[in-house]
């Protein structure tokens, strides 16, 4: 099979390429800038034929499966965007508020355009999008593509792992749901019982894992739910603001795409700072989005039943959100492609958000200025109308491909 990589002088692709396996007999990786490709291309050892190309066109055709894992601007963009909005004493965050409002504007005309090419090229590819924001981005690309596109992140992965770690137990079915990076564990049921209460009781454990750290016992156990790290922008706004990552990474990345420093020492450093102004980390070994892209990857080309929590249309999973609305829950996947399984229904302060904020995608999506406008003051973390007019203004000044919304 041909896997083509979009965004193949990223620099979490030497990650993707060590989870290959034999049913990749081909790798493509595309990348608009040839630098960046060769910088990867020089740290991949072993595994099936690597070819580089930035022709898009020559990329995609005869290909099986597409991971689409692009950075529309760079670190140097969401470096701008993250300055803006700490300048308007917003939250900069690359997929949460003006930050994330930001990048959607930017990154979901390229998504639109790369799934067209995608429909034209390679109809029968499935696109695996880890591109942010990703649930956006996803819905974008599904307006061309349907549900050939599956969006994938690895926080919830991250989440149900460690919970389950916590309670000692190999296997569970977890029942968690919302949008990508604002979702929620509601359970976690082993042989039919639901553990998740025996472990928001217990303060032991939940000071033994990640999430359980960053929010805390007493407000765990007041929401009766373990949310996604990412919700800690919204319950803890306050003390996010400021965090200058993508102005850190910038120059951190620039010493490795310069020859300066390798990969694995340059990967280490941006996995120990990864939200560590929040919480330890309890390893360094990443996410594991290379993981959730190769088991749904091996779901579909060997037909085997799998769960996996991913980003796909919602169906009637949800009542938050409409069906045509990309949501972030457990699917079943197999040959025919990710169906989503019935989850609890979210608490009405979840689902209040999970509405407010597809709204805002929705918004984005538009791509015109009043639309913009609205997403930006719309935002459940932006506070004012003239703050959102200013952020837009600002925005399409020092974004050139944001131009046309002035
Ligand atoms: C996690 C999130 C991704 C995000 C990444 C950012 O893995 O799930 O959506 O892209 O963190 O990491 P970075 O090192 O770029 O801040
Ligand atoms: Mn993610």
């Amino acid at each position: 099979m041909r896997l083509v990589i979009l965004g193949g002088g990223g620099f979490r692709v030497p990650l993707v390429h060590n989870a290959l396996d034999e049913h990749i007999t081909e790798l493509v990786l595309h990348d608009v800038d040839p630098r960046r490709l060769d910088a990867i291309r020089r740290v991949l050892r072993g595994g099936p034929p690597v070819t580089t190309t930035t022709d898009l066109d020559e990329a995609l055709r005869g290909a099986d499966f597409v991971f689409s894992a692009i950075r529309v601007g760079g670190l140097a963009g969401r470096a701008i965007d993250e300055e803006v909005a700490h300048a308007h004493g917003v939250l900069g965050q690359e997929t949460v508020g003006a930050g994330g409002i930001a990048y959607g504007l930017r990154t979901a005309p390229v998504a639109d355009a790369i799934a067209r090419r995608v429909a034209e090229l390679a109809p029968r590819a499935w696109v695996v999008n880890f591109t942010n924001p990703a649930g956006l981005v996803t819905e974008v690309m599904a307006r061309h593509l349907g549900e050939r596109v599956i969006g994938i992140c690895d926080s919830p992965l991250g989440l149900c792992r460690r919970a389950a770690r916590a309670l000692h137990v190999a296997d569970a079915a977890f029942d968690y749901a919302g949008l990508n990076h604002l979702g929620w564990l509601q359970g976690v049921h082993v042989d039919g019982e639901d553990l998740l209460p025996a472990l928001l009781a217990d303060d032991e454990a939940l000071a033994g894992f990640e999430e359980g750290r960053l929010f805390g016992a007493e407000w765990l156990r007041a929401l009766g739910v373990i949310p996604n790290e990412y919700l800690h922008y919204y319950y803890s706004t306050r003390e996010a603001m400021g965090d200058n990552r993508g102005a850190f990474l910038l120059a951190q990345q620039q010493r490795f795409y310069d020859g300066d420093v390798d990969w694995e020492t340059t990967r280490l450093e941006r996995e120990a700072t990864y939200m560590a102004q929040e919480r330890e980390r309890d390893s360094l070994d990443g996410g594991g989005y290379e993981h959730v892209a190769m088991a749904l990857m091996r779901a579909i080309a060997d037909d085997r039943p799998t769960r996996l929590i991913l980003n796909v249309p919602n169906g009637p999973t949800l009542s938050a959100v409409d069906e045509s609305a990309v949501v972030e829950v457990p699917c079943e996947v197999d040959a025919a492609g990710a169906r989503p399984l019935p989850v609890s229904p979210l608490p009405d302060h979840a689902a209040g958000l999970v509405t407010s904020v597809k709204a805002v995608d929705r918004l984005v999506m538009e791509g015109t200025r009043s639309a913009a406008l609205k997403a930006f003051a719309l935002h459940p973390l932006v506070d004012s109308v003239a703050t959102a007019r200013s952020l837009l203004d600002t925005y399409a000044r020092r974004h050139p491909e944001l131009a046309h919304l002035s």
